[in-house]
């Protein structure tokens, strides 16, 4: 398997699909609900169209899984597809979101690809090769003090129905951290992690296809990605902490405390 030529392939997809979402992000959207504060927008659907076409061109024989539209069983060699990280950010125009495909082997991500159209970022990595921003080659940060790290998170659409475990996990690094940030797109906090700009994420509830290319950027960056008690995370977990690996022992401290109801 030709897996810088499949990270290729996930580059052209993602980008594909990026490009689209900036041209329209300032049009009006048609929006709909899967839930109370759960949007989709006409541009969700669409942008995995694009990635499906450009995967079905380059990969034919491997299959897709994504949120909007392509259900199989996660099984095998498969691709793994976010077509648009941060919804409720794009239904509002505000212009922070990212597109997010990995090529999966069963749980195990082989390849990952997270593209951030409005700042014409692509982070990309394979497994055993590295993590690059644009093709230069990423790091984890070397924060070792809590004091000194800038954190981010996110929270469930399922939020109003039982919010203090999440807030008060939330309180508790507020209180112990120099920042944390709630940017809205779960694959880009990942990202960021990966290159230095975050030293950690914490977050639960969230889906496959949110952090499986972000794990793999992470690990290959040289971070630690964990569920909340430190146990190896696979992206069908309900809970993950990613740290630039000096603060993960301070995050899980605190994460332990606070697993998300099943
Ligand atoms: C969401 C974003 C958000 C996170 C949510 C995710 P979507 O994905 O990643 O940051 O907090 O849990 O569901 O629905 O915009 O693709
Ligand atoms: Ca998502
Ligand atoms: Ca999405
Ligand atoms: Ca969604």
């Amino acid at each position: 398997m030709d897996l810088e030529f499949l990270r290729g392939a996930a580059e052209k997809a993602a980008r594909r699909a990026g490009e689209f979402l900036r041209e329209n992000l300032f049009r009006p959207h048609r929006i709909s609900h899967k839930g109370k504060i759960d949007l989709v927008t006409e541009a969700d659907p669409e942008a995995e169209r694009l990635i499906l076409g450009v995967l079905k061109e380059e990969t034919p024989e491997i299959p897709v899984l994504g949120e909007e539209l392509s259900k199989i069983e996660p099984q095998g060699l498969y691709w793994l597809v976010d077509p648009l990280d941060g919804t409720t950010n794009y239904a509002h125009g505000f212009p922070w979101f990212g597109v997010s495909v990995a090529l999966m082997k069963d749980d195990l991500p082989l390849v990952g690809v997270i593209y951030h159209p409005m700042q014409e970022e692509m982070f990309s990595a394979s497994r055993g090769k590295g993590a690059f921003l644009n093709g230069t080659p990423i790091r984890v940060s070397e924060t070792e003090d809590p004091e000194k790290a800038l954190l981010a998170t996110g929270f469930p659409y399922n939020i109003h129905e039982k919010p203090e475990k999440v807030t008060s996990a939330f309180k508790e690094f507020l209180t112990k951290v120099q920042g944390i940030r709630r940017a809205g797109a779960a694959s880009l906090d990942l990202a960021y992690v990966a290159c230095g700009r975050f030293d950690g994420f914490w977050e639960a509830l969230l889906k496959p296809w949110d952090t499986a290319a972000g794990i793999l950027l992470v690990e290959e960056a040289g971070g630690q990605v964990t569920n909340y008690l430190g146990e190896a995370y696979t992206p069908f977990q309900k809970h993950l902490v990613a740290t630039n690996g000096k603060i993960h022992e301070f995050m899980l401290k605190i994460t332990f405390k606070y697993l998300p109801e099943e």
